[in-house]
């Protein structure tokens, strides 16, 4: 067998692993398998491509590009290592930032060294060139806007900066003038490729990435994560045509679609229209309503929720990203399981977004051994909350938020949340009144029935079990007998 058609073979062997892994990683049961596969189909997919640039380059630059694997290697290990399940969307921000800076290096290595010593000519041959030009433009332009819009979704999502969207005069023109722009400066280069040219494409694509995420805000952020995974796979795929690699186009193209069509469920979920949050929050309008406090709120103590637990015959908690801030599923699954016990139905229900990831609850949840049989998704649970006497709300803001339905001046309205405020009670966990992720105030605290449990939602959840506890003792105590009084 010629090296040829081993790496062939591999490419092979690695694209099925890959689309074996992207099955896997589609349900609970199969994920850890689908990583499996992937760290498979990535090795393979390594190994196979030093393999064959060591027939074509020297043993220094082999070493080097072995050394460089090396140092990304332990780098990533490190980082996985110590990243908290809350920071995952940061680090994957970081990860697309550097597949679309990648891509961008490509396509400068592409234009400086094939185009300038006139390898491109005996290579690609005169017919091709043009399309040769055109995939470097491509290539550059997609890699630039992801590499900016990663950056500013990492500091929009690390709270470096605002999450609410930039509102520039014109923005929508701006968007368009600059996809318009880009068109045009492709078949310009594409007829006559020159330096100024590579130059202007590669400002004006991060003017725009950094533009496009910036114009995005608050909820809808899970979307751009998606879409700047999207990106990053067809960033990949058009790297692979410049470097004729064919795995890479396969892989781009599996990340891209698969990214795609994650945003277009997320979109569909939160009742938001894909086209326009990809194109920067086309259309939509610059939203009212801040973190302001809205009335008088009530404030519970842990003993008076213990009390109300014990007297519930139905409890739903609403879980969101406070309770992975304050790590307290493992406190909130003991007290599933001792309200259980006492005979009171408890179930959970999930909204699409809660936390900062898809599926970030359920992995909490499941982590902590809540059966999986009481965790509904929203759409499953959300008739439900009228007929519950309590309903929980452990750091959940943004997806429990009435102003989503009530308010079309709201930045979140439109977006479907679990209606809480149906049930008999509702306890917030929370540390103070503060706004949730996408910046507005939650008129759900203020309502007749809600009762705010101020503090660490771990620490909450602890003294809410201490209380139960101490009272089951109580109760289970032996009376003490009176000493019998002799008559005689
Ligand atoms: P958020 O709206 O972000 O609210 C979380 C709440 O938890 C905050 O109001 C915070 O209030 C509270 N909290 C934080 N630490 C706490 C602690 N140690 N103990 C008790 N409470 C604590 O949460 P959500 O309802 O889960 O909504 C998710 C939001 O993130 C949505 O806007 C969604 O669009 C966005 N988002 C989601 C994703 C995905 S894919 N899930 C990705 C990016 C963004 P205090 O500070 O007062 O404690």
């Amino acid at each position: 067998m010629t090296s040829l058609t081993a790496s062939h073979a591999a490419d092979l062997v690695a694209a099925l692993l890959f689309i074996l892994s992207l099955a896997g990683l589609s349900q609970h049961r199969t994920s850890r398998a689908g990583v499996v596969y992937g760290i498979a189909g990535m090795a393979l997919a390594l190994v196979a491509t030093v393999v064959v640039a060591s027939r074509s380059i020297s043993a220094g630059a082999v070493a080097l590009i072995v050394l460089a694997m090396a140092l990304g290697a332990a780098l990533g290990l490190w980082r996985a290592r110590r990243v908290e399940m809350t920071q995952m969307p940061e680090l994957i921000a970081v990860l697309h930032s550097f597949v679309g800076l990648a891509a961008v290096l490509v396509g400068w290595n592409s234009y400086l060294e094939v185009e300038s010593h006139g390898a491109a000519q005996d290579r690609i041959g005169a017919d091709l060139l043009g399309i040769h030009h055109a995939e470097v433009f491509i290539g550059l332009f997609i890699g630039a806007v992801t590499f900016t819009g990663s950056i500013v979704a990492l500091l929009k999502l690390s709270a470096r900066i605002k999450s609410r969207p930039l509102m520039l005069p014109g923005k929508n023109a701006l968007n368009v003038g600059a996809l318009v722009a880009f068109v045009a400066l492709t078949v310009w280069f594409t007829i006559s490729p020159s330096l100024p040219l590579m130059i202007m494409v590669t400002v004006l694509a991060m003017a725009l990435g950094w533009h496009l995420v910036a114009s995005i805000g608050g909820g809808d952020m899970p979307v751009v994560v998606s879409m700047l995974n999207s990106y990053s796979g067809w960033a990949a795929a058009a790297a692979g045509f410049l470097l004729d690699n064919n795995l890479l186009i396969v892989t781009g193209a599996l990340v891209g679609s698969s990214g795609a069509y994650l945003s277009y469920i997320m979109c569909k979920a939160m009742n938001r229209s894909f086209l326009s949050v990809i194109a920067g929050g086309f259309g939509i309008e610059a939203p009212s309503g801040g973190a302001e406090e809205q009335g008088e709120h009530r404030e519970v103590r842990a003993a008076e929720v213990a009390e109300m637990l014990a007297q519930a015959r139905s409890v739903i908690i609403a879980p969101g990203y406070g309770m992975a801030v304050a790590q307290a599923q493992h406190p909130v699954a003991e007290l599933t399981r001792q309200l259980r016990g006492r005979g009171v139905e408890v179930r959970f229900g999930v909204h699409p977004v809660a936390g900062r990831l898809p599926g970030h609850m359920n992995v909490l949840l499941a982590e902590a051994k809540v059966p999986y049989d009481i965790v509904l998704e929203m759409d499953e649970i959300n008739d439900d909350f009228g007929g519950t006497s309590v309903v929980l709300v452990i750091g959940a803001n943004d997806t429990v938020n009435p102003a989503a339905t009530d308010d079309p001046a709201s930045p979140i309205a439109g977006m479907p949340v679990l209606r809480v405020w149906e049930a008999e009670q509702v306890v917030v966990f929370k540390r103070s009144m503060a706004s949730g992720y996408a910046g507005v105030q939650n008129p759900l605290f203020f309502r007749e029935n809600s009762g705010m449990l101020f503090g660490d939602a771990k620490q909450s959840v602890e003294e809410i079990l201490r209380v139960l506890e101490s009272d089951s003792r109580r109760d289970a105590a032996p009376t003490v007998r009176q000493p019998k009084v002799s008559s005689r």
